[in-house]
Parts: structure tokens; sequence; C-alpha cells
């Protein structure tokens, strides 16, 4: 999400007459857009601000400023604490930063912009693919969250829940399209709840995904994130009658404890979730599953942890990612719960379910060996210059010997070999 708003704010900012400079020492700002879902990744942009001292101390005319949800959770306030920032701007106010850069030429001055907006989708911006491959994208097709996740800071930072215009997101795929681009990625807070409402009827998330892969056969479609409770057999229909749609859901689940889930105000229980799993497998079983766990939540116990693991095993996740759980202010567990699991206790519980989704992940790519896979190529292997790398539908990576196949393509592999995390392969002349 933080990566397709920093393609809009390049692209304002270049409409504005700015470059992009890929020399941190050549800037006259630098712009760090920040997340705030964690402690560690605020304390990160910390870090970062810290270190960027000496090349301001070198370069007085630079001004830094922070963009995204850190900004927007500590508005001015930042400045305060951060005395190397000159200007902050919350999510919703990007389209202000030419005028806000202007304003902080003058030593001294400080801006902030933090207010959120009901409407502002941005939806009329071309963003510029910042270090593209030019083979994926995403598009933002929806901003905001109101979902009010115990844990979540998103809502206090993103705002309220708004759907682009689908037009434009049609249109914007398919010039990604017409320059080449083989895969988009529609991204949402939880984009089952996508819905707009025009002249031309309602256009619901199963309708847009429709709508985006029918632009070619050869534009792979993804997307995330799916919120559970929303997650409908219409938008599986969908998905499972265009082959260039993506078989592969990321579901976050984030406890497999009722209680837990209740208090974490998820509007759905391990029965619903599981029989959404069902329902997927249902309708495509070859897609994959991954997902999002918080371990050790306020007043978890070994027991509800325990069933946590116990989902992992049911579902067998192709992918996790997985968090310590971390308190952030202004949200409901702030706000009423108490933060109670000791930091050693969290640690223990995570590595308990990073171990059991290794192996689970190890098992499951072993029953792709032999298997065949259509794969789009993506580039080099990190490892060899001999070999590329590319992913499945089901968002594998594959890696593999090159011959003469080139990034962009797609081409038939057969896996021979894999890791937890890789699955190893080789072409297959057609
Ligand atoms: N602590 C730990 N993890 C969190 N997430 C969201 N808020 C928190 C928090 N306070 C995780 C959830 C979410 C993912 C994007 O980040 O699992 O799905
Ligand atoms: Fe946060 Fe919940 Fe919204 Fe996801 S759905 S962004 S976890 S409040």
């Amino acid at each position: 999400m933080n990566f397709a708003d920093s393609e809009i704010v390049a692209s304002l900012l270049t409409k504005a007459n700015h470059t992009i400079v890929t020399d941190i020492e050549a800037a006259d700002y630098i712009l760090i857009n920040t997340c705030a879902i964690r402690d560690n990744a605020e304390q990160r942009i910390r870090k970062r601000l810290h270190e960027l001292r000496a090349l301001q101390q070198r370069h007085k005319q630079v001004r830094i400023g922070i963009l995204g949800c850190m900004a927007e959770r500590l508005q001015s306030q930042l400045m305060v604490e951060e005395e190397n920032v000159s200007f902050v701007v919350g999510p919703d106010a990007y389209r202000r930063l030419p005028e806000l850069l202007a304003s902080v030429r003058t030593p001294g001055t400080k801006a902030a912009e933090t207010e959120l907006s009901t409407t502002e989708t941005y939806a009329d911006i071309e963003p510029v693919r910042l270090g593209s491959n030019g083979i994926s994208a995403y598009i933002s097709i929806m901003r905001g969250c109101q979902n009010y996740c115990a844990y979540c800071v998103v809502p206090y930072t993103r705002g309220r829940e708004r759907s682009r215009d689908p037009e434009t997101i049609v249109s914007e795929a398919r010039n990604l399209f017409e320059q080449g681009y083989k895969e988009v990625t529609l991204l949402g807070q939880n984009v089952n709840s996508y819905r707009y409402a025009s002249e031309n009827g309602n256009v619901d998330f199963p309708e847009l995904m429709h709508r985006v892969a029918s632009i070619s056969p050869l534009l792979r479609v993804r997307f995330a994130t799916s919120h559970p409770k929303d997650l409908s057999d219409r938008l599986l229909e969908v998905m499972a009658s265009h082959s260039n749609i993506c078989k592969c859901i990321h579901l976050p689940v984030q406890s497999g404890s009722d209680r837990m889930l209740k208090l974490m105000n998820r509007h759905y229980d391990s029965a619903w979730y599981l029989d959404r799993i069902a329902a997927i497998r249902r309708y495509m079983p070859d897609c994959s599953i991954t997902t999002d766990v918080i371990a050790g939540f306020c007043t978890e116990t070994e027991e509800e942890h325990q069933m946590t693991l116990e989902m992992f095993r049911k579902v067998r996740y192709d992918y996790a990612y997985m968090f310590k759980f971390s308190m952030r202010p202004d949200t409901y567990a702030a706000k009423h719960l108490e933060d109670d699991i000791p930091e050693a206790e969290k640690t223990r519980r995570l590595e308990e379910i990073i171990a059991l989704q290794g192996q689970i992940a190890l098992e499951n790519n072993r029953k792709e060996i032999g298997k065949t896979f259509e794969v789009l190529v993506e580039g080099e292997s990190h490892r060899s210059k001999e070999q590329l790398f590319g992913r499945n539908s089901q968002n594998k990576v594959i890696v593999f010997d090159r011959h003469d196949a080139q990034p962009g393509q797609y081409i038939q592999v057969k896996v021979t070999d894999c890791t937890a995390a890789t699955l190893k392969g080789e072409i297959v002349q057609p």
C-alpha cells in the first residue's frame, strides 16, 4: 500500500517539476513514507532519521519530510520529537505536497498537513512506477479501513473506507498492459468490501475483478487483502472462471481461538473461517492460501495459542506473515485491554508458529515436485546469472536455468526440487 502511495507521490511531484534522483547526495528533499502498524516499524524510521543527520550537516539545503501513517498518527508532534524533520504529510494530503515543499525552503520553517478525507482516492493520478521491473505493478483500488480490529491503528491513520472509480482502475490496468506489463495487483485493506455506485450501476469487487481480468488473458491479476468475514462465493466463482486471475488468496486469520477473534473484533469465528477455506478449495483445488497471524494478543492463554497452531495444521498455509502483538496507541486494545503477555512469551509463541509454518510450507512445496506450471519470468536469480526466477499463478517463486528465456515471458517450468521458500525447476519446451 505504501509502495503504491509512493508512486502517487512521485507522480504528483514530477508534475510539479521536481525530478526523482537516485543518489541521495543530490537530493533537495528526502521523503520517507512510513508505516505505523507495529512499534518496530516506527523505531526503524526514527533510526533512519538519526542516520540522516550527517547528510544534513553536509547539505544544508536538504529538507526531510515524513509521509504516511506515522505522520498521520503523530502529526506535528513528530517534528518536535525529531528536530531534523521539516514537514509531515498524512496519506490523504499528498496533493498539497508541491505547496508544502515550497513552503519549507526558508530555514527553520515547518509544515504539517494531516487532514483525512472521506473522498480522496487519487483516482485521476497516473502513478510513476518506482524501481519497476516493467512486468508487475500495483494498482490501489480503495483507501482507508473502518473495520476497527481491536489491535489495529490503520482506521486511525488511513481514515474511512472509500472505493475508487472502476473506470479509472480498468484504464490504469489497460495502460499498463499496453506498456508491456504482464501482471497487476489490486490493492486495498479489505478488497471484498470494494463498492462503487455510479449512473452506470453498482460495481462490487467480483465485478471489478471480472472487468480487469477481461482486458487480456495475458495480463495476470492478483489482489490483496481479503477480510475473511466478506469473502464471497461470487468472488471465488469469478476467480475460477478466469485463468489469468491468479490462484492465490491472502486471508489473514490473526488467531485460531474464537475468544481471541471476538476480542480482536474480527467478526468471524474459526468455523466461519474454515468454511471459507473449504469454499476456496471447492472452487479452486489448486489455489494457494496465505495468511497473517498475531502471537500474544492481550490475555491470550497457552491453550488459545495452541488453537492458532491447530488452525495452521488444518489450513496448511503456503505462506504466512507472522507477528508478535505490538500495542498501538488509540486502538481499542490500548484503551480497554492490557498488554499482559510478557515479551519473552510472545517470542516463544511466535517462534513456535514460525517453526510449524516452515515445516508445512516445505511439505506443501514437496507436493509440487513433478508438476509443470506456467511461470511469468521476472528476472535474474539472486544466486546466479545463469538462472532466472519467476512465479506461478499460486505466487510461488520458481528458479530455473535460463536457456534463452527472457523476463516478461510466460514459460512452462517443471518442478524438480524445493526448499520451504522456493521451488526449483527446469523449462519444458512446448
Ligand atoms: N501488532 C501486531 N501485528 C499487527 N497487525 C496489525 N496490527 C498489529 C499489531 N498492533 C498485523 C495483522 C495484519 C497485518 C497487516 O499486520 O496481522 O493483518
Ligand atoms: Fe487493520 Fe482490521 Fe482494517 Fe486490516 S481489516 S487494516 S487489520 S482494522
